[in-house]
């Protein structure tokens, strides 16, 4: 089991979920974060840290795609364990769904 992120974090990215995690597996694109779902050890703190209620766990059903996608770019963006400023139109995008398309593959900018 894992815990995955998904839509809601794109364009948002408030890294309060990086604070809380003992292991430090969360890792920063540059308007998303991922989780990597080996990782992972399933203590589920980080799921009432984030304001826009994108962190999930992977018993949900039906997020196979984002546990991909967690997977893949865990791979291969650097990690974070700090939280940084959210990005400059977080409560826009906030209320906003389906941003998949505005996922950027470029890395963030680590600690
Ligand atoms: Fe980290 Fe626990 Fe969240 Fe997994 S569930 S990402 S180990 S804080
Ligand atoms: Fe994203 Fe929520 Fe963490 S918006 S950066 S999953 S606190």
């Amino acid at each position: 089991m894992t815990y995955v992120v998904t839509d809601a974090c794109i364009m948002c990215k408030y890294t309060d979920c990086v604070e809380v995690c003992p292991v430090d597996c969360f890792y920063e694109g540059e308007n998303m974060l991922v989780i990597h779902p080996d990782e992972c050890i399933d203590c589920g703190v980080c799921e009432p840290e984030c304001p826009v209620d994108a962190i999930k766990p992977d018993t949900t059903g039906g997020l196979d795609d984002w546990i991909a996608l967690n997977h893949k770019y865990a791979e291969v963006w650097p990690v974070i364990t700090s939280k940084i400023d959210p990005l400059p139109d977080h409560e826009e995008w906030a209320m906003t769904n389906d941003k998949l398309e505005h996922l950027s593959e470029e890395p963030g900018q680590s600690d």
